[in-house]
């Protein structure tokens, strides 16, 4: 019984701390030029100069502008804050109907990047200070 409260609150902390993401895997990912690819349009810290994008503001500092709900959103609904956005909105589902847009058959009925990668992005980039 205590036992079974013991696990239950650990399994409770541990969804916890996942739902708060992993920073080092965030970075990993935003760095990752075949998932996240945020380097296309974004600098970042710590990668090579010739490398980095230029189309959307660097994100160094990122994590001192931007809360972590607005870091979320900005991710899930670019277009939200900027209607003609060229940034993908990475929670979405993007499907053949959508103007100009193709996509592989291993990706169609997927948003662009899971939850819980989300999560980890939001804790790499909350932690730019
Ligand atoms: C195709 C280009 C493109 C890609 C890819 C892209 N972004 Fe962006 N992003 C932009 C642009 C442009 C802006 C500026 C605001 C706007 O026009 O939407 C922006 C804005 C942002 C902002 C707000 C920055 C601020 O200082 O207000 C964050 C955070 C962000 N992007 C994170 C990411 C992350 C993380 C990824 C990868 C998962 C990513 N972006 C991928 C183009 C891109």
């Amino acid at each position: 019984m205590i036992l079974g409260l013991c696990a239950a609150l650990l399994l409770g902390l541990a969804g916890i701390a996942q739902a708060q993401g992993d920073a080092t895997r965030g970075a990993a990912l935003a760095a990752n030029r075949s998932q996240g690819l945020c380097v296309l349009c974004h600098a970042l810290p710590g990668q090579p100069t010739a490398l980095q994008g230029t189309i959307g503001p660097a994100l160094d500092g990122v994590g001192a502008r931007l809360n972590p709900e607005a870091l979320r959103q900005r991710l899930l609904a670019p277009e939200r804050f900027n209607p003609d956005t060229v940034m993908p909105s990475y929670g979405r589902v993007y499907s053949a109907a959508d103007a100009m847009q193709r996509v592989p058959v291993a990706r169609q009925g997927k948003p662009l990047l899971a939850p819980d990668q989300i999560d980890d992005l939001v804790a790499y980039l909350g932690s730019l200070k």
